[in-house]
């Protein structure tokens, strides 16, 4: 990962084939001199062949050779200036996506020093009366914030907190596993365009919802669970707390009542009007992924390596199907042959697919640390699980840290936790048009749990 980082910091850095720097030691502080002191004026790999003579102009520039890990790189493209374009063109589309807001996020500035007024401001001063109205039923009706707190329904829905916890400490006394499937169902929403309880949508006329996605379809479980919370809820506060924070509550829940470590969850997220099958798709990491791929579909959302290990961590309690186990038993070198084994005999290379395993071989049920040393021992259950350390995996000190500290990795788990709940939420009039933004409002937190039904 470090060296992929420099590897990026390295070819845009390449921007010094052309321009000037300035200097003597104190002052004439706006001297120029050329970054490329060869072809300052042509775009080439000159810069390269500069650096590898000692000759690079900043510091910086010159970093790039003493640093093991990217003097090959530097050695490549002063050889081969067609391989720099073409690495320097892709990695300037990179950045160039660095965070774009689009759709309907900020705005298209008139001047572009100065902001345009936004669209409260253009009510409050163009149209006072809608301004008045709009703001009247926002207020009114969930007191819209823009960040989230643990305190988000302590006025509007005192019951909230002890409504969904009931709720789930029922479902686990009726099925232990519950409380693993309404962990994973968090994390599924917040991977898919942030933690808006699209999970939970079925399908309409107007999208193919997230239910059948490869990661969801046979395999994600406590939608029922759901709806009786929110049923539950809408009797005692009808319309204030949204699917997405029933999500976020009762993940914190199940790890409690499972043994593992509590933490505030923030609340205050709406529902989103929309799912997407496709997103699902692209956006939920898979048991065949590789830790580079892994690591790229967490960081994809704000998420760090840490991240990635802390909450894969999740992995101690529940269970997972023949199908998605089949290769790492069967294909693998890096798993333990008798573990395989005993695997292969309830899992055959075709056929049983639904067939269940449990994640944590040892205490499926309780929320600990074994996981861990499961993967130490070569035992993960998945594929991605035991990327996570293979004896020479840059997560390795990880994972063997949280195998040696359950306090640190319940620590440590709260916080990702709430990382991974911060993902994107959507907590004001975001994404809606103008026209559109007062019925939105009405439909944004009120969704009963399954159904999207559009107001008219
Ligand atoms: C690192 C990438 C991850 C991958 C590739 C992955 C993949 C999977 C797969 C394939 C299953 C079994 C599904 C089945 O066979 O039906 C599973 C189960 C599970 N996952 Fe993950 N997962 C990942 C991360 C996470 C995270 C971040 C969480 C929670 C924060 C989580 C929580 C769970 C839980 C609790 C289960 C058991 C669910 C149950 O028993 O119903 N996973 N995961």
């Amino acid at each position: 990962m470090d060296h992929f980082i420099t590897f990026i910091v390295g070819l845009l850095n390449k921007d010094h084939t052309i321009g000037l720097a300035r200097c003597p030691r104190t002052g004439k502080d706006n001297i120029h001199r050329s970054l490329d002191i060869r072809t300052p004026t042509s775009f080439d790999n000159f810069y390269f062949r500069n650096l590898l003579k000692n000759k690079g102009l900043l510091h910086s520039d010159q970093e790039l050779v003493n640093i093991a890990s990217t003097d090959s790189l530097v050695k490549n493209y002063a050889a081969d200036s067609s391989r720099f374009f073409k690495q320097f063109s892709k990695s300037m589309i990179k950045m160039g996506n660095i965070k774009p807001l689009t759709g309907n996020s900020g705005e298209i500035r008139i001047n572009c020093r100065k902001i345009v007024l936004s669209q409260r401001q253009h009510w409050r001063l163009k149209e006072p009366q809608a301004f008045i109205r709009r703001s009247f039923t926002a207020v009114c009706s969930f007191q819209a914030k823009g960040q989230l707190s643990p305190g988000y329904y302590s006025s509007t829905c005192p019951q909230a907190l002890p409504i969904v916890k009931a709720g789930v400490t029922a479902a686990i006394k009726n099925e232990t596993r519950i409380g693993a499937s309404l962990l994973r169902l968090h994390f599924h929403d917040c991977f898919v365009n942030g933690c808006d309880g699209s999970v939970l949508l079925d399908d309409n006329s107007t999208f193919i919802g997230e239910k059948t996605a490869v990661a969801n379809n046979n395999s994600a479980r406590g939608f029922n669970v759901v709806d009786n919370i929110k049923a539950q809820l809408e009797k005692a506060c009808p319309r204030v707390v949204s699917c997405a924070d029933i999500l976020a509550i009762a993940a914190r829940d199940s790890v409690v009542q499972l043994g593992g470590p509590s933490w505030k969850v923030l609340l205050g997220r709406r529902d989103s009007t929309t799912a997407s099958r496709s997103a699902a798709n692209t956006s939920i990491p898979q048991p065949t992924f590789n830790l580079s791929a892994l690591i790229s579909s967490f960081s994809a959302q704000g998420l760090s390596i840490k991240d990635l290990v802390i909450l894969s961590g999740s992995h101690n309690i529940g269970l997972a199907r023949c199908t998605s186990f089949r290769s790492h038993i069967y294909n693998d070198s890096d798993i333990d042959p008798s573990f395989a084994n005993s695997l292969r005999k309830i899992c055959p290379r075709s056929g049983n697919d639904n067939v269940l395993a449990p994640l944590d071989r040892q205490t499926p049920t309780r929320f600990d640390s074994l996981y861990y040393g499961n993967l130490l021992g070569k035992k993960g259950l998945l594929h991605s699980d035991q990327e996570l350390f293979n004896g020479n995996s840059s997560t390795d000190y990880l994972v063997k840290s949280y195998a040696a500290n359950t306090k640190l990795f319940f620590k440590e788990f709260a916080k990702s936790m709430i990382k991974m709940g911060n993902i994107k939420p959507l907590t004001e009039i975001l994404g809606k048009s103008e026209s559109t933004a007062g019925k939105q409002i009405e439909e944004h937190v009120f969704i009963p749990a399954r159904k999207y039904k559009k107001q008219v």
